[in-house]
């Protein structure tokens, strides 16, 4: 199979989706591989590597969309890369939920569309799992720099001092982002609490983490919370679906001013009521005196470490969905990635959040 890799155009993305570690494994398996020019650069690996393993350069986007018949990204594609893909297979973060847009540009143009995040193994998400590891991490080592009065915060030190109190955050969602961002916290020394809809799971975080503070994840908990906290980390999840609204707008007046609201979840739409997504280049925004971070590509800020788990999750399916082509049917992994094909919307979650017909 012809495959094409473009780089990558959302504001400061630099990762790429096959690195030569990948990209060895597809050409022994007989692919042909086609990468557009220095798309690996910003992650470490040159034209240079690639060429060595045979995998051809070309220069433009549009070149490396015609001549692939699957083309794989890391970001969900432009209307623009769409409509180059036309009818052909792209695999891909794709975020559906959030975008009836695209959703809809993909059914337009009868792209076969396969989405890395909507793959569940063992009620987890392989694919998004390493990626989630990264921005659980980073979403809180971000807010701690948005604490200093010299970014613009309230001016406190996560890890107080011997006389002051440590800063106070509050985690929603104890999944994969979550217990990341819980690890960093609790290591810094903040006082921390992590909630989720999930007692079994609060109460192993509880057995591994006796410092962290668990409940059950309520309006009401989060309500009589919010007027002691300084970061909040939205991190909730129902795989494929646009996220629950968590915080709205009338909650903000309960945060003290300049406290943190970093939405994780904003690649899914978002689970605060006054998140928009933002970029690397211009991370925050102010809604009521509290400062909102909703970068959704935060493991892009580490390309040489999220371009590689990238690869290591995703190159197994890859292979596969290579080798059987339109034959993906026989798979229930690439079947549960598969979320338009040939004018159809194959995936549930999605077709509900767009009130778009759903085809099995
Ligand atoms: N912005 C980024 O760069 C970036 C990167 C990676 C992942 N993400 C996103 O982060 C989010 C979380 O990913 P994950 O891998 O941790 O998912 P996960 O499935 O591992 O965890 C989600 C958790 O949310 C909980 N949950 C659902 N509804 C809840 C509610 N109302 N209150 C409290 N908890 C609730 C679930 O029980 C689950 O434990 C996803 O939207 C994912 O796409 C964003």
């Amino acid at each position: 199979m012809k495959i094409g890799i473009p780089k990558e155009i959302v504001s400061q993305e630099f990762r790429v989706a096959v690195n030569p570690d990948t990209a060895k494994k597809l050409i022994q398996a007989g692919h042909e591989l086609f990468l557009q020019n220095n798309a690996g650069l910003d992650s470490g690996y040159t034209n240079e590597m690639y060429t060595e393993l045979g995998v051809s350069i070309l220069n433009t986007p549009a070149e490396v969309f015609a001549i692939a018949d699957l083309i794989i990204k890391v970001k969900e594609p432009s209307l623009e890369e769409v409509e180059m893909i036309g009818n052909k297979m792209l695999f891909t973060y794709l975020h559906l939920s959030s975008s009836k847009v695209l959703t809809e540009k993909l059914l337009e143009c009868k792209t076969s569309s396969f989405a890395y995040e909507t793959v569940i193994i063992n009620k987890e998400t392989p694919m998004l799992k390493p990626m989630s590891e990264i921005a659980g991490r980073l979403s809180l080592l971000d807010s701690i720099e948005l604490l200093k009065k010299s970014k613009g915060g309230k001016g406190k030190l996560i890890a107080g001092t011997s006389l002051a109190d440590p800063a106070n955050v509050l985690i929603i969602g104890a999944g994969i982002v979550g217990i990341n961002a819980m690890q960093m916290s609790l290591g810094l020394g903040a006082n921390t609490t992590i909630i989720d809809l999930n007692q079994e799971l609060l109460n192993s975080i509880k057995q591994r983490y006796p410092a962290v503070n668990i409940a059950l994840s309520s309006k009401e908990y989060i309500s009589n919370l919010l007027p002691t906290i300084d970061i909040v980390i939205g991190a909730v999840l129902t795989p494929g679906a646009k996220p629950p609204v968590v915080i709205s707008r009338e909650m903000l007046k309960l945060m003290p001013e300049k406290s943190i609201l970093s939405d994780v979840s904003i690649d899914q739409g978002g689970c605060f009521e006054t998140s928009h997504a933002t970029t690397h280049a211009e991370p925050t925004y102010e809604v009521d005196g509290i400062i909102h971070y909703c970068v959704k590509n935060i493991p892009s800020a580490v390309p040489f470490t999220a371009t590689n788990a990238l690869n290591i999750a995703t190159s197994p399916f890859i292979l596969k969905l290579a080798a059987l082509g339109s034959d993906f049917e026989t798979d229930s992994h690439l079947m549960m990635a598969l979320n338009t094909h040939q004018g159809k919307l194959t995936n549930k979650e999605v077709a509900e959040a767009h009130d778009l017909p759903f085809n099995q």
